[in-house]
């Protein structure tokens, strides 16, 4: 195992009507405002408990940050903090609301060009302190200190990372699952899924606890995910699903393990150019990338092969060849596309998205770095 440093100070609210706890959360002289997204709290009965939670509160609201959140909105809000002086962030929404809120959080203190922060790596040394009401289990953002943000002027898309921006607390309730459209449940269940593979599958430290913790978020996802998008989902079905989102993402599967994050990175570059959902792109690119990286991966590709996916391993290439294979299965389960084309998307995206990766200087991807500019373009053209 390598060294870690692990620290994840999000006090968690798991469980049905949890959503009252953030009245005991945030510090009760704080001024909260409350950012969220295109409306669907308003339609749910979600802004209705965050305000009846709120009631002693003296808070405000910014709404509209969008899915694949703004640099130029969340600035809009940053001029809000300005002027009228709020010192805590209530995110309500899914990661896109809960990315945005912690760029707020950090551009609220930041002196000089906010977006140096994404650009340049700027370090973020303050940020206002953030709570969280999760409405959509996906990114796992609600536990961990990375948020991405869109420029919508470049069609670039940049994450960035800072402990200060880590949420103080999350609140969980599985019932909020219930107005999710099918499409945002698929992407729930791809990107937590995706997340597990990009730390799990690389290449063997022995860190024992990490892996089978990694090889059961697997499993739950690839048996809950197909139920969760079914007609009848009960409880127990978006509980599992809510808290394996939440645990593929918060640093403790990662903590001591090499971690990869290549099919993210051209992820977000297909998201950046052609809009496509956050999770959509990972079903496309990662089993490409499994198959150009089965040689770097084989121990650990072997490994899912047995453990999660009970194959017989003693032909070791047919065993590789049928853990891919299942891998884009499970996600056509869950009514997952996995082609560019699929969503018109032809051989010109080869070029552009190479073009990108290059730009952002994303020329040595991967937990050994041997996924070059060639490789990253290669996998692309066998995802159209
Ligand atoms: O805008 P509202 O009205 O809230 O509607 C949203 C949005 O249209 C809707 N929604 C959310 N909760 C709902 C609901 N509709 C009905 N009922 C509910 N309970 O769902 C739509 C999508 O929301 P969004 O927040 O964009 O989805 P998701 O949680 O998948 O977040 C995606 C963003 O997170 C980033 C992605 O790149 C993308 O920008 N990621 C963040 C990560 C992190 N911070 O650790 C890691 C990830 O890999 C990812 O990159
Ligand atoms: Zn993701």
């Amino acid at each position: 195992m390598l060294n870690f440093n692990f620290y994840n100070p999000t006090e968690i609210f798991f469980g049905e009507n949890q959503i009252a706890e953030i009245t005991k959360a945030i510090p009760k002289e704080a001024k909260v405002l409350v950012v969220y997204g295109g409306g669907s709290i308003k339609r749910n009965g979600i802004y209705e408990q965050v305000s009846e939670a709120l009631r002693e509160f003296s808070w405000g609201e910014f709404a509209g940050v969008e899915p694949n959140p703004t640099y130029q909105t969340c600035m809009q809000a940053v001029s809000k903090i300005e002027q009228e002086d709020y010192n805590f962030i209530l995110a309500v929404g899914g990661g896109s609301v809960i990315d945005g809120s912690k760029f707020i959080a950090a551009a609220a203190n930041f002196s000089g060009e906010s977006w140096d922060i994404l650009s340049k790596g700027a370090e973020v040394t303050a940020a206002l302190p953030i709570g969280v009401v999760l409405t959509l289990p996906a990114t796992g953002s609600e536990s961990n200190s990375f948020s991405v943000v869109s420029n919508s002027g470049t069609h670039e898309k940049l994450p960035f990372a800072s402990v200060h921006v880590q949420p103080k607390f999350a609140v969980l309730d599985p019932q909020v699952m219930k107005t999710l459209p099918q499409r945002q449940l698929t992407n729930g269940v791809v990107d937590a899924f995706v997340h597990t593979m990009e730390q799990y599958l690389t290449y063997s430290v022995d860190a024992k606890v990490q892996d089978r913790f990694a090889e059961g978020l697997l499993m739950t996802l690839m048996e809950e995910g197909p139920k969760l998008v079914s007609e009848d989902v009960d409880y127990k079905v978006r509980a599992n699903v809510m808290w394996s989102a939440t645990m593929a993402l918060n640093g403790l599967i990662g903590a001591g393990v090499p971690q990869d994050w290549a099919t993210h990175m051209i992820g977000h570059e297909i998201t950046a150019m052609y809009g496509l959902d956050h999770a959509q792109t990972l079903a496309i690119i990662l089993p490409r990338m499994m198959t150009e990286q089965k040689e770097a991966k084989r121990g650990k590709l072997l490994q899912y092969a047995e453990r999660v996916l009970g194959l017989d391993i003693t032909d070791e290439d047919n065993a590789i060849a049928s853990a891919i294979e299942l891998t884009e299965q499970f996600f056509n389960s869950v009514h997952m596309k996995t082609r560019l084309s699929d969503y018109g998307i032809g051989e010109e995206a080869v070029n552009k998205i190479t073009e990108q990766l290059e730009r952002h200087g994303m020329t040595a991807l991967g937990e050994q770095q041997v996924v070059t500019l060639e490789k990253s373009s290669k996998i692309i053209r066998e995802s159209l």
